[in-house]
């Protein structure tokens, strides 16, 4: 075989590898995606060789031209990305090889495959993470904004599927800003977890170059050198870190997918989307279904999925470097792209969604949803005990529900039916917007709350 079509840990083999395995264990198709990281990590590690006179300066600099070439040459799409070459490590180190000679050869003092993948691995989660925490602010700012302009939007509030309890559309969009809200969280302090650098802990044991790890862990912005070097070679829990965030916000953009969904059916009728998020039907030309929503509920099964095989991956798994792990770029990519593109859907869904405010208002008043607005003020009025006035008001639907009305078309002689020593003022209890603002406890839906709350939420997301 000749030389130069040789791996570059070819020198102690007599056979290239098998074309089949070729196909399954080269990653570079995958990890091609981390060519900035792993030329920015040479880069930095070039600078730290010469730094500590590991490699002269001439060679360094001589290193660090290259890889820049390298780099343009991949951003201009002008480089071939070869399988022979495994992974995106070894295509660029080969490149190297081309571009500067022998000096290519002084890259790889000092390091390993093993901490160099996890380097561009763990700057890239960081990279892909902030874009995540950037689209959620802009997703939370369209939740807000719609919010703002449905405060007086009354909705019934569902338990079980059914009619519960009337409230503000407004504060049921700010549910959501919530569970968003929390989702950043997870991402942020998944960026703290991650920011240990593992460059220069080499294949699991670490190094006898005098090396300065605290230099290159500062350079690539990480907080400090990771601790151990067998753990470092070992830990992919920061991708497991991403994963399970990815799979919880997907899981609250699949929740909000389902409500719109059932919102959206002609049983409900309480939200509108725009034409640009519906699609028709091949065969009936009525139709206009919600695949967009549709697709957002059901992606949420490939953020999990790739949650799933990681954690079945990492399982039982000795420490230290085994190929099992290659697969995590795969995970983590995939996990990434489909969630980004649900939030950016699920951004154009909300921003373009319009509430059928007379249908939602007038089945808040469907299925006596103001009959705990009844009991409470018999405590509040009447001095009895909760449990005394829930008989009372279930009476009061009872006889309701013969006569066939709703609570709010009751006259004030057919409520005393249930309950004579009643003040007239009582009727007001059966009016859902009353019931709406007598919500007024700490983070209840009464107007007054929703409008602070609003308030405050644009502060922090301007
Ligand atoms: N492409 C490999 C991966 O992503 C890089 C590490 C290879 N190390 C090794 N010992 N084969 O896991």
């Amino acid at each position: 075989m000749k030389d130069k079509n040789k791996a570059v840990w070819g020198a102690r083999f007599n056979k290239a590898t098998s074309e089949i395995f070729e196909k399954i264990g080269a990653s570079i198709d995958v990890d091609k995606r981390l060519f900035e990281e792993d030329i920015l990590g040479s880069i930095i590690h070039a600078q730290m060789l010469v730094k500590q006179k590991i490699i002269n300066k001439k060679r360094g600099n001589r290193i660090i031209l290259g890889l820049k070439k390298i780099e343009n040459e991949i951003k201009k799409n002008k480089f071939i990305f070869n399988k022979k070459y495994e992974d995106i490590h070894l295509n660029i180190e080969k490149r190297l090889y081309t571009i500067i000679g022998a000096d290519a050869g002084y890259l790889h003092i000092a390091r390993s495959r093993n901490d160099q993948v996890i380097t561009d691995f763990k700057l890239w989660i960081k990279k892909a993470s902030k874009k995540i925490v950037k689209n959620l602010n802009s997703l939370i700012k369209s939740f807000l904004k719609k919010s703002e302009g449905n405060i007086k939007t009354i909705m019934p509030g569902l338990t079980h599927l059914k009619n519960a309890q009337p409230i503000s559309f407004a504060h049921y969009l700010l549910a959501y800003i919530e569970m968003f809200k929390r989702d950043k969280k997870r991402f942020i302090s998944n960026i703290n977890y991650i920011d240990e650098c593992p460059l220069g802990v080499c294949a699991l044991a670490g190094t006898s170059y005098k090396i300065d790890r605290n230099f290159t862990s500062k350079k690539l912005g990480f907080k400090k050198p990771t601790n151990n070097s067998i753990d470092t070679v070992s830990d992919r829990d920061f991708a497991l870190d991403f994963l399970s965030s990815a799979s919880i916000c997907a899981m609250h953009i699949s929740r909000l997918a389902e409500e719109l969904i059932i919102w959206n059916s002609d049983a409900f009728r309480l939200i509108k989307f725009d034409d640009k998020m519906l699609t028709g039907s091949s065969i009936m030309p009525q139709k206009k279904n919600p695949d967009p929503v549709e697709l957002i509920r059901g992606r949420a099964g490939k953020n999990f999925g790739s949650l799933q095989a990681m954690l079945t991956t990492m399982k039982g798994l000795p420490l230290s470097y085994y190929k099992d792990m290659q697969e995590d770029k795969a995970l983590v990519f995939h996990s990434y792209d489909t969630l980004l593109g649900s939030i950016i859907i699920t951004n154009e869904i909300i921003r373009t969604l319009k509430p059928n405010k007379e249908r939602m208002l007038s089945l808040s008043d469907e299925g006596y949803t103001t009959a705990t607005d009844f009991a409470d003020y018999l405590v509040k009025n009447n001095n009895l005990s909760f449990r005394e006035a829930y008989k009372i008001s279930a009476k009061l639907v009872n006889y309701a529900e013969k006569k066939k009305k709703k609570l709010s078309q009751l006259d004030f002689k057919e409520v005393k039916k249930v309950k004579n020593d009643l003040d007239k003022n009582v009727m007001k209890v059966f009016d859902v917007r009353h019931s709406v603002d007598s919500k007024s406890s700490y983070g209840g839906t009464a107007t007054k709350n929703i409008k602070k709350m609003i308030l405050k939420l644009k502060k922090e997301f301007k």
